[in-house]
């Protein structure tokens, strides 16, 4: 803990001595944990020869495992592995129908994947500010909701979710889908309810930056069979498929167009040894970021994130909010400068105006509403005249913009030491008392 003389001290960026000389682990959650069980699942896969999870040499079933794990664990009756959440969120939107003359909600504080899942179907992103919460605004989306929203696309940000029972309330009072994306928050939970548990349809990410990973990797989950079906045959050749894993094209109710984003038995095997760790990996980051975070409140002019359930917080990310965007940026350089920071090429402690493709307006593609051909799709449809003056300028969202400015980030390794978060607490406290003093 910082005594007296170490948060007197002269600042690192001042000529000081910093805090700490050596950079914070990679954060990278899941990929921190990978080990023998990994490697002994993936072996079996190898061994046999059947990396396909439909049929094969000796199929190991990874991937049907995995799935009916995932239906336990999150009391769903639905599970299915795909390539990605990019392809996952796209999916489900397919699967629930939405296409051109549609609008679907989605919050200005996300990732680039939901805007294009949204796009690429031919539909409206139609965007609803945040809260303290960094997750939706239920007020902003009860307001927003309009004769062609068809959908809400909520995304638990940054490892927690914000007032999710709210928004799912809202939503389906007024008869629109909900699709829950929990890539950034595998694990967490709310008032003792999975993320996950909240939508028609819910998507994980198993990308190297996720809480658990294969490297590449998503999953779905819901409980509607209907929307189930729709999601095999979407994420496949666009039909189902027969108990011994063969096309089935003569089911006319599942006559579709196909993806082409099956999840490998190597990714499934990763997976499965992966989620026997959540736990330990999730506990490990909201142990270290909440002691941290309880030693820093009540320091003036230092705010946080509004974490609606502590206890279910999955603790990738520690964000803090500055009373200006100059204040930020200081207090964000001088704790880098007391070595706040992780290795080389590493997003570890930044301001949360460079995490780029996050923020809404720092996406051109929609800022301009771009097309993949020469057609002007989505925009160009039509069936969505009705959002011909739709803007996806800074200056939509006046929240999301005024937190983006003033709150900055520290990613949270799940392999932090005692002395790493004491270093941590101890550089806030100095920086604090000289930039917010
Ligand atoms: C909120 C959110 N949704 C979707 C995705 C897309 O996942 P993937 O990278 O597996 O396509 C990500 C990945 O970063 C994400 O953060």
């Amino acid at each position: 803990m910082p005594n007296v003389q170490q948060t007197e001290a002269t600042l690192a960026i001042n000529g000081g001595e910093p805090i700490r000389k050596s950079p914070l682990p990679w954060e990278l959650p899941g990929a921190q944990w990978i080990g023998d069980e990994e490697l002994e699942l993936v072996t079996k896969v190898v061994q046999a020869k059947s990396p396909f999870r439909f049929y094969g040499l000796d199929s190991q079933q990874m991937v049907s495992k995995l799935e009916e794990e995932w239906c336990k664990r999150w009391k769903r009756k639905h599970a299915l592995g795909v390539s990605s959440g990019t392809a996952a969120l796209r999916i489900a939107l397919a699967a629930m129908n939405v296409g051109a003359g549609d609008e679907v909600l989605l919050p200005g504080y996300m990732w680039v994947s939901c805007i294009s899942a949204i796009v690429m179907q031919g539909a409206i992103p139609k965007l609803v500010d945040i809260d303290e919460t960094f997750c939706m605004n239920p007020d902003d989306l009860a307001a927003k909701i309009g004769p062609k929203s068809k959908a809400v696309l909520v995304v638990n940000m940054s490892g927690a979710p914000g007032h999710i029972e709210k928004i799912a309330k809202i939503a389906h009072d007024k008869g629109l889908k909900v699709l829950e994306d929990c890539a950034q928050a595998c694990g967490s939970s709310q008032n003792g309810k999975q993320a996950g548990s909240h939508g028609d349809i819910a998507i994980f990410s198993f990308q190297l930056n996720k809480n658990i990973t294969s490297g590449e990797g998503g999953l779905i989950l819901c409980d509607d069979d209907d929307l189930y079906k729709r999601c095999v045959a979407i994420h496949d050749l666009g039909y189902t498929r027969s108990d011994e894993g063969r096309l089935v094209p003569n089911d006319e109710r599942y006559q579709m167009w196909g993806f082409g984003c099956r999840l490998n038995e190597l990714a499934g095997a990763m997976l499965l040894a992966q989620l026997g760790k959540l736990d330990k990996i999730t506990g490990a980051m909201r142990n270290a970021k909440w002691k941290i975070r309880r030693a820093l409140e009540g320091t003036r002019g230092l705010e946080f994130r509004e974490i609606p359930d502590p206890d279910g917080d999955s603790g990738p990310f520690l964000i803090t909010i500055y009373p200006s965007k100059e204040k930020c940026q200081e207090f964000t350089k001088a704790l880098q400068a007391e070595g706040i920071k992780g290795p080389e090429g590493s997003l570890t402690c930044i301001t949360m105006a460079e995490w780029g493709l996050h923020w809404y307006y720092n996406n051109p593609s929609l800022v301009k509403k771009r097309s993949l051909a020469n057609d002007g799709m989505p925009w160009s449809h039509p069936a969505n005249d009705f959002a011909k003056s739709y803007s996806y300028e800074k200056g939509t969202l006046p929240k999301c913009d005024e937190l983006a400015e003033r709150s900055a980030m520290l990613a949270i390794a799940s392999t932090l030491s005692e002395r790493d978060v004491e270093d941590i607490i101890a550089a806030f406290k100095k920086v604090a008392a000289h930039v917010l003093g």
